[in-house]
């Protein structure tokens, strides 16, 4: 399908990584309206399309994301932002239940830090940015960087980058957990796929209990969580993936996982 603000295909060792650019390059991807919609219906995609294990999503190399669209913003006043829920469908990706990498080449800033944040892993190239400016326009953070942020890099990093709006790079993103790996930015998409195509090689009804079961430690108490998980565990010996999973490695043979 032909998107105005994306580009979208399909790549992986299998076919079965989503791909996703951010292209909007006249604004650095600030992420307008429209853009997000699109955003949006590749998700319910992705989810809904079986033959898919995994997605990818990535910017420019000089940009992730600006943000949210400023121009956009700049004429709204309280009772239009508070009436129609003002952004609220950007949360529509923490809904996926696939897995997606984030690999941010340049900035990733405000909202555009935060949609990363909303990934499952973030990769970034060396000369990644990320922030969260909005302090210095006169808002603050809307799409979960008050929250993610301090979950992430600890409060005192989060504080600094939310009251300062100053910027990180990579090597101090990683440093403080935000990314999980920094590399050439040539080789970040790259680098992305491979491990997009290592978890497609799972069984794609284990990852999805896997993902749930992580995410879910962001919600619960540790006694609250570690049930789940236990729970969790138990369903996936209500699989036919994980009688193959074991009985492959007794065999000495590779798994044939069914998504059943
Ligand atoms: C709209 C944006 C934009 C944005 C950049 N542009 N960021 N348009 N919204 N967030 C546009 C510029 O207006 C300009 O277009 C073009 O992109 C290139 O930007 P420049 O500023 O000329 O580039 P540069 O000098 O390289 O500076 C890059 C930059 C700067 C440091 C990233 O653009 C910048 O500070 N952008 C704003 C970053 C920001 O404050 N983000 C947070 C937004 S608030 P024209 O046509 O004018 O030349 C937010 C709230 C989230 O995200 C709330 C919940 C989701």
């Amino acid at each position: 399908k032909k998107f105005e603000y994306l580009k979208v295909g399909r790549c992986g060792e299998e076919n079965k990584v989503a791909f996703i650019e951010l292209y909007r390059p006249k604004a650095l991807n600030a992420l307008c309206n429209g853009l997000m919609l699109e955003l949006n219906e590749t998700f319910d995609w992705i989810d809904n399309d079986n033959t898919i294990g995994c997605a990818v999503i990535t910017g420019s190399e000089k940009a992730f994301a600006a943000g949210a669209d400023i121009k956009e913003m700049q004429p709204k006043h309280f009772s239009e932002v508070y009436r129609d829920n003002f952004l609220e469908h950007w949360n529509r990706i923490t809904r996926l239940r696939k897995p997606i990498i984030a690999a941010v080449n340049g900035f990733a800033l405000g909202g555009g830090c935060e949609l990363a944040m909303m990934c499952d892993m973030i990769y970034a190239g060396e000369k990644a940015q990320f922030g969260q400016p909005e302090i210095i326009i006169g808002t603050i953070p809307g799409s979960g960087g008050t929250q993610r942020l301090p979950r992430l890099v600890g409060k005192s990093k989060a504080m600094e980058m939310v009251l300062t709006g100053d910027r990180i790079g990579a090597e101090e993103a990683c440093k403080f957990g935000l990314v999980s790996k920094v590399v050439a930015p040539e080789k970040l998409v790259d680098e992305a796929i491979k491990t997009a195509d290592r978890i497609c090689q799972h069984s794609p009804l284990i990852v999805k209990m896997a993902k749930e079961a992580v995410n879910a430690s962001f919600e619960m108490t540790l006694a609250e969580g570690v049930h789940f998980e236990k729970r969790m565990f138990h369903q996936t010996f209500a699989t036919s993936d994980r009688r193959e999973g074991m009985t492959a490695f007794v065999e000495k043979r590779k798994p044939n996982f069914s998504n059943e």
